[in-house]
């Protein structure tokens, strides 16, 4: 029997840690929905527009678009865009599918481009590096609440007059040099699904400072109504219920938020008592959100023990950390077999890519290897008790690793 709780020893905390109660809600959501439902008005209307208004504001960006997710926001800016058949679109492998389906459905091809190490997010250099004479847009995202090197991409992008789609999924709130994120690129795009800083079931919303993408956006989301010239598109609007619940939790995002930072300045504050756990953020960022703290991992400190082992032996211990994207999202079968479906002709008016031959080096060693965060409804919402723990239970890994190697 060992110190550790994986080889016997007692657990630095008895009872396992719980998932904060996500998505949060009180009486004041269900006030809203009963608003809502009360007032016979459930299609797209005031609630929508106003929240509109106070997330435009709250992102520093002139209009916000309300649409029924974060996936079809970026398809849509894309549309904007005119980006069809056969053009390029730059993405890092570091991100969920939709970053990559947006592309796809507008039967565009999705080019990798790799990322950087402290913070998963596109590489500027990568990116120029995949620019060819079909790149119409790129989209980085802030992976996890950490703005991207938005200077490096905006200077890339507008030398090659490329479109900006920020895919701002997982950053509400977050700043970059003063100025929010979704305010920089030509369109930033955000989710309100289950998991996100703010919460309506599934939900999204696009935010730009220009006009005319704006006016473009709202009619490309339903059926191309108020528009001067004929849009072929869909219906994608977000209804009233959605909105009624976004409102409340809007009052809520900047408590959460201090909270979630207070909770991690505890856990950095200790971080030089483990070897073999960095941080580092680049000082242009000058607002996080805390949806999840970016660290590297670095086996060769921990006497050679896998980053999945490390899980293991922390979850042992009452505590977990995790890595968000395991798999360079390149690799999924989806790419792999290029199983984009009968009706994605990108490769008959463009580029051919074999995604079997696509490797981007950084992205990999941060997906198998070197990727680890705090995230959210974990740690960052919890007591500082459990930040301390967390700090503790590392420590103790590190200092009696042997036990398990
Ligand atoms: C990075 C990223 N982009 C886009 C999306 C898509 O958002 P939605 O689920 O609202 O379609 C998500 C997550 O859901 C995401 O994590």
């Amino acid at each position: 029997m060992g110190k550790l709780a994986i080889t016997g020893g007692s657990p630095v905390r008895a009872t396992p840690q719980e998932k904060t109660k996500w998505p949060y809600h009180d009486e004041a959501e269900c006030e809203a929905l009963a608003r809502v439902a009360n007032s016979g008005r459930w299609q797209q209307a005031v609630e929508v527009a106003e929240f509109e208004e106070m997330f435009a504001a709250y992102q520093h960006a002139k209009h916000a678009i309300c649409a029924n997710n974060g996936t079809v926001t970026m398809e849509i800016a894309l549309r904007a865009f005119g980006v069809g058949a056969g053009d390029e679109v730059v993405i890092p492998p570091l991100t969920f599918c939709a970053t990559g389906l947006c592309v796809l459905m507008v039967g565009a091809i999705p080019v990798f481009a790799d990322v950087e190490r402290h913070n998963g997010n596109l590489c500027p250099k990568a990116f120029e590096d995949a620019v060819t004479d079909r790149t119409r847009a790129v989209i980085p995202i802030h992976y996890g609440g950490t703005p991207a090197d938005m200077d490096g991409i905006m200077e890339v992008a507008r030398k090659h007059d490329i479109k900006v789609i920020e895919d701002a999924a997982h950053a509400h709130g977050c700043e970059w040099k003063g100025t929010r994120v979704g305010a920089i690129g030509d369109i930033g795009s955000f989710s309100f699904q289950s998991e996100k800083m703010m919460v309506s079931g599934d939900g999204g919303i696009m935010t730009t400072n220009d006009d005319d993408f704006a006016a473009l956006c709202k009619s490309l989301r339903a059926f191309g109504y108020g528009y001067t010239e004929p849009l072929m598109t869909s219906n994608w609007r977000m209804s009233e219920f959605q909105a009624a619940v976004l409102k409340v939790q809007f009052t809520r995002i900047d408590d959460q938020i201090a909270h979630r930072i207070k909770n991690a300045q505890i856990f950095l504050d200790r971080l030089d008592e483990i070897d073999g756990l960095t941080y580092e953020m680049d000082e242009r960022v000058t607002r996080l959100n805390g949806y999840n703290i970016p660290l590297l991992y670095d086996a060769s400190k921990f006497k050679g023990l896998p980053r999945a082992k490390f899980f293991e032996a922390l979850q042992a211990e009452g505590y977990n950390m995790h890595t968000v994207y395991t798999t360079p999202l390149y690799k999924g079968r989806l790419y792999q077999e290029k199983a984009f479906g009968s009706s994605w002709v990108g490769d008959k008016h463009g580029r051919e890519i074999d995604y079997t031959k696509v490797c981007c080096p950084v992205a990999e060693k941060l997906a198998y290897e070197e990727g680890l965060s705090i995230g959210h409804w974990l740690n960052l919402m919890g007591s500082a008790e459990d930040m301390n723990g967390l700090v503790d239970a590392i420590v103790k890994i590190q200092q009696n690793v042997e036990e398990i190697l």
